[in-house]
């Protein structure tokens, strides 16, 4: 069988560059999507050419988003799996004290950033009866007083249910996984306690390698402490 493909949003840091190095290990080809191509050229270097491709973009621009998976497709000929993972939070919680700027560009990229990247890829998965994976949160999960993060992470949750049902019709499956704290770059301080990034790419890895007849729709994952 040859190799199949998945194409990662933020996959520069933390969640999306371990799950790029797991799917590798697995047999998978990987094409890594986010701003910092330096970061996915060393990312490149380490997995190797044969396996991963860089291809940089932001995922607020649609037509970033667009060129990427075309240039996926050309290179590696299909796209079998999309995790849309790219994200970030905010510096100030809260409603009064919260700024509307820093909410409207989390959005961009939290929500606008998800739906350009399914927007993208959904043709290329449906060719392939494909599988797409999108970054929850436990935060999009329950409710948290005043939190403007967690509501971004509750469409997500809604999307990926909305997907799971679309994609069923054609032999697609969509899988939401939701972490609680992981210890990445998206904290300004190191969280040695919490979740590593390789326990969520290890949750990704068991969506996507499970027999076909199983569709892993959530995978809630919290560090034991
Ligand atoms: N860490 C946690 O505790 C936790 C818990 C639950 C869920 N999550 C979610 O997990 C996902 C990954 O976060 P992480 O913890 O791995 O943090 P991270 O290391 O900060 O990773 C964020 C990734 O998103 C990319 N990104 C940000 N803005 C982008 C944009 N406009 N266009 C393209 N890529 C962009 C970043 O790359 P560039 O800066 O190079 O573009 C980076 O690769 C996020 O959706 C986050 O909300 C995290």
């Amino acid at each position: 069988m040859s190799a199949k493909t998945l194409f990662i949003t933020g996959a520069s840091t933390g969640i999306g560059a371990e799950t790029a190095r797991a799917a590798v290990r697995d047999g998978w080809r990987v094409a890594l999507f986010a701003r910092s191509q330096d970061k996915l050229d060393a990312l490149v270097d380490e997995l190797g050419h044969e396996a991963a491709i860089a291809v940089p973009g932001d995922v607020t621009q649609k037509s970033d988003l667009d060129a990427a998976i075309a240039r996926t497709e050309e290179h590696f000929g299909s796209v079998e799996a999309v995790f849309a993972n790219a994200g970030r939070g905010l510096d100030t919680a809260g409603v009064s004290e919260g700024d509307p700027d820093e909410w409207r560009d989390m959005m961009e990229i939290n929500v606008m950033g998800m739906l350009w990247t399914l927007k993208a890829s959904y043709d290329a998965l449906k060719a392939t009866q494909g599988h797409l994976v999108l970054t929850g949160s436990a935060a999009g999960r329950k409710h948290i007083k005043g939190s403007i993060y967690s509501a971004s992470k509750w469409f997500v949750h809604g999307l990926a249910g909305n997907m799971a049902d679309d994609m069923r019709d054609w032999g697609g499956r969509c899988t939401v996984i939701a972490p609680g704290m992981v210890d990445t770059p998206f904290f300004d301080s190191p969280k040695p306690e919490k979740l590593k990034p390789e326990d969520v790419a290890g949750a990704v890895m068991h969506a996507l390698n499970a027999p076909k007849r199983a569709a892993v729709e959530e995978i809630f994952l919290m560090p034991t402490n």
